[in-house]
């Protein structure tokens, strides 16, 4: 097992990574918790696959457990599923000193971690993430939110955990298309941040396909630790934070336009990432070979879906409809390079370039 710290000052916690650690969630939760109250949220499928494991351990180490399951999918990350955890935790008389911990994928973790963040002003949270995505990305950071009819995650709060669990053999049980989505998150932090980490995802892309143990756990590893160091330099997003939205603009507008249903959100990060590469390749930002390597390793990797065909004006609306809109000014992730990266914000102007952009995307030259 594996321990990586989040260093946030008094908000400082761990993240464990390992093989087959879900059975010692209680023993490391003692380590960080008096309480002897725990709340589980998590969904159907998820539960049925890990949930006994998750208490009997947690039972071990003296607590109580509550179970609070979600229907499975984006579109209950909302306020009414919010509401009704609420209502449970209200009836199980939970307290402040109790826990509240997410086992599951992003969507699970993002919802419980909002409950966590309002009752009774916050209660300690704890993710235990199920999916290669929440394992790598959502689990890390204190990013937690709920979707609102007009745009996703726009409730929400940062609420760090206090320690994230990451067994890395329950990704066994993921479906392939959940497991692939994942890693436009994990390829991400290597086109913005480490070129080294891009040419260590190129160098094994087999053996990530096949899910290989080792190789698994040093992808989860690797990128947990650009992730943290990322929330380390700027937790609440006012700065470079922001890199870790590269394709996530363009993605909200895929997601939002198959309302939810049609693409997972990793899949919409890919294409939104192939978008945003072709951008900066007409800004001169990133080489022909450069873009050829990015959509080479989606390739590879199986992760490349195409733009879908939407009118890309509406995916231009759709991108203004994104929260992260600073002074009405469209601010987007570009690639500089491999390794390094832009944050630029565009204007009226530069509405063809994006579209252009989307077109270029979509036509896949
Ligand atoms: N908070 C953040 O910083 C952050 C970052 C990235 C993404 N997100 C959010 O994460 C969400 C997407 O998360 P996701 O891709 O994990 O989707 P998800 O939570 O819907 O999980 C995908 C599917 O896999 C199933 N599943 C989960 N673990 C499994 C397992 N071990 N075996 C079998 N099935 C399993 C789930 O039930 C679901 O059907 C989005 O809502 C996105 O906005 C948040
Ligand atoms: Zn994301």
């Amino acid at each position: 097992m594996r321990e990586l710290p989040v260093k946030l000052g008094e908000r400082t916690y761990s993240i464990f990574i390992g093989t087959s650690i879900l059975g010692n969630t209680g023993e490391l939760l003692r380590r960080v918790s008096g309480t002897y109250k725990v709340l589980v949220v998590s969904n159907p499928k998820v539960f049925s696959l890990y949930g006994k494991k998750l208490l009997d351990s947690l039972g071990e180490r003296g607590f109580e457990s509550i179970t609070a399951l979600m229907p499975d999918g984006e579109e209950f990350k909302n306020m009414e599923e919010a509401i009704k955890i609420l209502n449970q935790a209200v009836d199980a008389k939970l307290e402040r000193n109790a826990v509240i911990m997410a086992l599951g994928g992003g969507v699970a973790g993002d919802l419980a971690g909002f409950v966590a963040a309002i009752y009774q002003r916050g209660l300690d949270f704890v993710q235990v993430p199920t999916t290669l995505l929440a394992q790598v990305d959502s689990s890390v950071g204190g990013k937690v939110a709920v979707n609102h009819p007009r745009g996703k995650n726009m409730i929400g709060a940062f609420h760090q955990p206090r320690m994230v669990v990451i067994d890395s053999s329950t990704l066994s049980t993921l479906a392939q298309r959940d497991y692939l989505s994942g890693l436009g998150e994990v390829i991400k932090y290597g086109i913005i941040y480490e070129a080294e980490f891009f040419s260590f995802i190129e160098n094994n892309a087999e053996k990530i396909i096949k899910k290989d143990e080792g190789c698994l756990q040093e992808l989860i590893y690797r990128s947990c630790r650009i992730k943290s160091e990322i929330v380390e330099q700027d937790e609440k997003e006012m700065g470079v934070r922001a890199i870790l939205n590269l394709g996530h603009t363009f993605g909200h507008a895929v997601e939002k336009l198959g309302e939810y249903q049609e693409y997972r959100h990793g899949e919409a990060v890919v294409m939104g990432t192939m978008a945003a590469a072709y951008l900066a390749l007409d800004m001169g930002l990133l080489e022909q070979s450069e873009l050829e390597r990015i959509l080479e390793l989606f390739k590879r990797l199986g992760i490349s879906p195409g733009f879908p065909s939407y009118d890309p004006a509406q995916v231009y609306d759709g991108m203004l409809n994104d929260k992260k809109i600073a002074n009405k000014k469209l601010r987007l992730i570009l690639p500089r390079g491999i390794g390094d990266y832009l944050i630029t914000d565009t204007a009226d102007k530069d509405k063809k370039e994006v579209i252009k952009a989307i077109e270029r995307a979509q036509k896949g030259k």
